[in-house]
């Protein structure tokens, strides 16, 4: 389900043009109705001899530097500095577009259910190797496990499956098996080994990463981290987990609220990784 609020405009090319300028881009041109789209906001603008002001259009940034850096494109229209709200405990500025409705710039500045569209999940993904102390609610990870079913595998053979480890002992053991790279799995409330069954496909290893990064992508959306931990394809953690020793074990991630979020890791410039053959 998504959803779309539709304002009434006497003049569409202006109101189109001021919130391009902005940085949003044309989702869908009808004739006399434009659909604007925003990170995850669709806002509609139809033509009509009224238009309606009330209301405040707001758009919410993930950080204070980024609604700073929305100020300073849009420090000629905004009506004041940005400042927190303790009230909301949200950091904001408003402004107004050229039909003289409020708009308004923010981020929260304590933490949300997690809200993503899909380029910020995919750019925003983080590996997450310290995790706060709050548990993983059940029905969280059984929302993620039903997402995954969606993951593809070879001729549909759904030859993955996952197994969720609670038992502390059982952590610290696997966390012991690779040094500083396994660690994050001790630090984590709970743990889960994504594996896949050689019977089930002849491409199990694949279809056993694909789901693991499936798992991985949800549990982000969901607000959660993870680790790939490598090299998890171990006798001792098919032994631990009770895992066939010749099933495949894609990894064992930690799964976890993140302690803090870190910074994005460096990465090649977009034409850096492509190459044509024309
Ligand atoms: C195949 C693979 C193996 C990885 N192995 C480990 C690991 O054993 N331990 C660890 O802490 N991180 C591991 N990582 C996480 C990478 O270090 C991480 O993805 C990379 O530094 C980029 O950071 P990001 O995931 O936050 O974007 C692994 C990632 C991949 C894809």
């Amino acid at each position: 389900m998504s959803g779309i609020i539709f304002f009434r405009t006497k003049d569409l090319m202006k109101i189109k043009e001021f919130y391009l300028s902005i940085g949003a881009t044309v989702w869908l041109e009808q004739e006399n109705c434009v659909i604007l789209k925003h990170g995850n906001f669709l806002l509609g603008f139809c033509k009509s001899e009224t238009c309606e002001k009330n209301g405040v259009i707001t758009f919410f940034y993930r950080t204070k530097e980024e609604v700073d850096l929305a100020y300073r494109g849009l420090r000629e229209i905004a009506l004041a500095e940005p400042k927190e709200n303790e009230k909301y405990h949200i950091y904001h500025f408003f402004a107004n577009d050229p039909e003289n409705r409020t708009i308004e710039f923010q981020c929260f500045l304590h933490p949300l259910q997690s809200y993503h569209d899909g380029e910020e999940l995919l750019k925003n993904r983080r590996s997450i190797r310290y995790f706060g102390n709050r548990e993983v609610p059940d029905e969280v990870l059984w929302r993620i496990f039903e997402v995954c079913r969606f993951s593809p595998t070879a001729k549909n053979s759904q030859s993955y499956y996952f197994v969720v480890i609670r038992d502390k002992k059982t952590l610290e053991l696997l966390a012991s098996l690779r040094g500083n790279s396994s660690a994050p799995l001790s630090r984590a409330p709970i743990a889960v080994a994504i594996c896949s069954d050689p019977e089930l496909s002849m491409s199990h290893v694949q279809d056993g990463c694909i789901a693991a990064y499936h798992f991985i992508l949800t549990s982000w959306l969901h607000g959660l981290g993870t680790c790939w931990i490598a090299d998890m394809d171990r006798i001792q953690v098919k032994e631990a987990l009770g895992i066939p020793k010749e099933h495949y074990v894609a990894t064992v991630t930690p799964v976890g609220y993140p302690a803090k979020i870190p910074e994005a890791s460096l990465r090649r410039m977009t034409k850096e990784m492509i190459r044509f053959v024309d």
